[in-house]
């Protein structure tokens, strides 16, 4: 339990860093100098939220309209864009480096091989360049088209700082430090801190579980799961999007084909005889990270984990992981807080090795598969 005190002060202070900024509307977003980010500079020397305010006024709406429109034809890409933002942020920094279409390329690796909404960004580039050309970046637009469509799937809103540039470099090793889904909580985390990020932003940002509340403001009782005693769960960016059966190959398979042993963290039986035929003949078959409610941003995903339905071995570890409980229980405590830290650990993870000022190496890329000087 020794361990568990510095989490539970650290979403202390963000529990009232959040409160105070939430409570009284969009004006009082957090200054982010007050929140804790070791290993990154205080942001608002570099980024702000008036950032395009002269340079690009129409831009937010540029980015929604064109969000709603791809939404309305696709519900799903709204997850792969939270995990193209993800992806960038976590390889190298928030720095579009995963849009660099070419040889060699991150985008080009085998982790990305599954990655979509590179056509949405493109679009929103395309109509940001004819009323403001040259001026707003491709990690900006990402990173401001993951905030929409979080909230066009029923997610929080946050304010987006801007002022990002973009890479002029992109490497496919890089994206070989990306989490796969059978990594430790331990490991995890040690990824998450080597970013800047913590315990708090690991396990609001994936997600996990909350046992027992009376508060269950942003969760969902479980009793008609749990007949000896109720569960509450929140979610993570897992609610919604769903994984490759390559991603879940090993897990699945366990103890069949001449493996030994059993899956673990162990699945439910029926669910793993449903994706064994499922996975039997493709790997390029995709299964719903949350069964129930793959579209919405919404609470089944972790229905799934109390059922020992977690997909990734990562997720389900997450569950059971003694650390996270003292967390998971702090969430709880305070009304609407899981919804409110999930904005406040996205505006974190949007924060990664940033490059921004004028002596930084990036640029406005004007197409974001290409460095400038390739066009
Ligand atoms: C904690 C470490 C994480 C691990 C191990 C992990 C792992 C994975 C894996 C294996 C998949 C399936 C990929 C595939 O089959 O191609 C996936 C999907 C996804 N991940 Fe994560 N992830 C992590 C954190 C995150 C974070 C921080 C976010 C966003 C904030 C995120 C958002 C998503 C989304 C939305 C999908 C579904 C994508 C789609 O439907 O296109 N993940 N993740």
């Amino acid at each position: 339990m020794k361990s568990s005190i510095p989490s539970i002060l650290l979403l202390a202070v963000h529990v009232s860093i959040v409160c105070a900024a939430w409570g009284q509307g969009e004006q009082d977003f957090p200054t982010f100098t007050t929140l804790p980010l070791p290993h990154t500079q205080p942001f608002d020397h570099l980024l702000s939220f008036d950032y395009y305010h002269q340079r690009c006024p129409q831009l937010e709406q540029i980015i929604h309209k064109s969000l709603q429109q791809w939404i309305a034809k696709d519900r799903t890409i709204a997850a792969s864009l939270l995990r193209l933002h993800f992806h960038d942020c976590f390889v190298t920094g928030c720095d579009a480096s995963i849009l660099l279409n070419h040889e060699g390329s991150e985008r080009r690796a085998e982790e990305s091989k599954t990655l979509r909404g590179f056509q949405v960004i493109d679009d929103i580039k395309a109509e940001v360049e004819k009323s403001c050309p040259a001026t707003v970046s491709c990690t900006d637009i990402l990173t401001a088209a993951t905030r929409d469509a979080t909230v066009l799937l029923g997610g929080p809103y946050w304010r987006v700082p801007y002022g990002r540039k973009d890479s002029r470099t992109s490497d496919q090793k890089d994206a070989e430090t990306l989490p796969t889904g059978h990594e430790s909580v331990t490991t995890l985390l040690e990824l998450f801190q080597s970013k800047g990020l913590n315990l708090v932003d690991l396990v609001v940002l994936s997600g996990t579980y909350c046992p027992n509340s009376n508060n269950p403001f942003s969760c969902l009782l479980l009793d008609e799961l749990t007949p000896d005693g109720a569960i509450f769960v929140c979610p993570g960016a897992h609610t919604i999007g769903r994984t490759s059966c390559s991603a879940i190959q090993q897990r699945v398979y366990q103890g069949l084909n001449g493996t030994s042993g059993m899956p673990n963290p162990p699945i439910d039986d029926r669910y793993l005889d449903y994706l064994q035929r499922k996975c039997r003949c493709a790997s390029e078959e995709y299964v719903d990270l949350d069964a129930t409610t793959p579209t919405t941003f919404d609470s089944q995903f972790y229905a799934n984990l109390e059922r020992k339905m977690g997909l990734l071995s990562s997720d389900q570890s997450l569950y059971s992981d003694s650390r996270t409980s003292p967390i998971v229980n702090a969430l709880i405590q305070t009304p609407s807080l899981f919804r409110h830290q999930f904005a406040v650990s996205m505006v974190r993870l949007a924060n990664i090795q940033v490059l921004s000022g004028p002596h930084e190496a990036g640029e406005i890329r004007t197409n974001c598969n290409f460095v400038n000087s390739y066009q």
